[in-house]
């Protein structure tokens, strides 16, 4: 018998199903990647990413993601990591870990998925001529606005080391969307936490201090200090941090877990840190190898989760080994 009050545990179900079991209000922040649209076969039924169009993904995914809405606080935001895919081809397109193995092992040479007929499904998309970008990511973040979400931020992950691609008639695709979405217009966003280093040091004036308090003939005052301004008012900053700008360059991840789509736990730790406040809970529903577990653990947060497959239920106990808590 599940209790779904219980946090620091990954239920091993469909996340649907689960999240209607849980509390309103009940979440800090979540922080997930679905499944893709028609790219992957994890091998479970129920499993969402092979619909057989896009609008039907869509609208399964809105589905979760309206229940995601209902369990998280008023302050909460959802950091959603999702890509797109290329009508036709469904190039990226992989089997299940399994298969992979006899993939590379030469003993199951030509299918992209264990179950062929997928490929045959995505040979016609909906609007789509053969070789369009499917615009998913934005189908998705759309349809998530037009429920009640805000759509605060398209965060663009740059990956360093992308997969190679043999186009030539196309740049290499070598970035992935994460959206920033809150419950609320305002919401816990701690800034400070994933402050980046400033490019430029701070100015020094003719007495070589950072000390410069006249600039545009005015003086300007902050907590009894002096300090000065650019001749266009902005306030210079003399903490050698910056805000974190929205393109985030983080190399895709190389853990060899059995599971295919780890995403990198550099990816996920300024989502915790700048989402969830200390001890508080951070949620994901498709928690594949329990990277979210993981980091959340690390930096002193509670998690909890929902994944489809047993067998990445075993990667995730290996990686985050906490007894699960009832809260109260
Ligand atoms: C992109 S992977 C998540 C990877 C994860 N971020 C990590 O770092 O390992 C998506 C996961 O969702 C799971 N999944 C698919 N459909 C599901 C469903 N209906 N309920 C719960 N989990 C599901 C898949 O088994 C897969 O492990």
């Amino acid at each position: 018998m599940n209790n779904f009050n219980q946090i620091d545990v990954t239920h091993c179900m469909d996340c649907l199903e689960g999240l209607r079991q849980m509390p309103s209000d009940f979440v800090d922040c979540c922080v997930t990647s679905p499944p893709y649209f028609g790219l992957r076969d994890y091998g479970v039924d129920g499993q969402i990413g092979l619909e057989e169009s896009p609008s039907e993904y869509i609208n399964r995914l809105a589905e979760v993601f309206m229940e995601v809405f209902r369990v998280l606080k008023p302050t909460g935001t959802l950091w959603l990591v999702i890509g797109d895919s290329y009508a036709g081809s469904m190039k990226g397109a992989a089997i299940n870990p399994e298969d992979a193995k006899r993939y590379k092992q030469g003993t199951n040479k030509g299918t992209l998925f264990k179950n062929t007929s997928y490929k045959y499904r995505y040979d016609k998309i909906e609007n789509c001529k053969n070789k369009d970008l499917i615009g998913i990511p934005w189908m998705l973040a759309f349809a998530l606005r037009e429920k009640g979400w805000y759509l605060r931020q398209d965060i663009i992950w740059e990956k360093l080391n992308p997969m190679p691609e043999s186009v030539k008639d196309r740049c290499t695709k070598s970035h992935e969307y994460i959206f920033l979405m809150s419950k609320s217009p305002r919401y816990y966003f701690d800034n400070k936490a994933i402050s980046e280093p400033s490019v430029y040091p701070p100015p020094l004036n003719k007495f070589n201090t950072t000390k410069a308090p006249r600039y545009g003939g005015r003086k300007y005052t902050m907590d009894g200090e002096t300090f000065n301004r650019t001749k266009s008012g902005n306030a210079y900053n003399y903490t050698g941090t910056r805000n974190k700008r929205d393109v985030w360059r983080v190399s895709v991840s190389r853990e060899r877990n059995n599971h295919f789509a780890t995403f990198p736990e550099q990816l996920v730790t300024p989502c915790i840190l700048a989402g969830c406040p200390k001890d508080g809970i951070v949620l994901d529903p498709f928690m594949g190898s329990g990277t979210t577990a993981m980091v959340a653990i690390k930096y002193q947060r509670h998690y909890v989760g929902f994944e489809l497959n047993p067998k990445y239920i075993e990667i995730i106990k290996k990686k985050t080994q906490v007894t699960p808590y009832l809260f109260v």
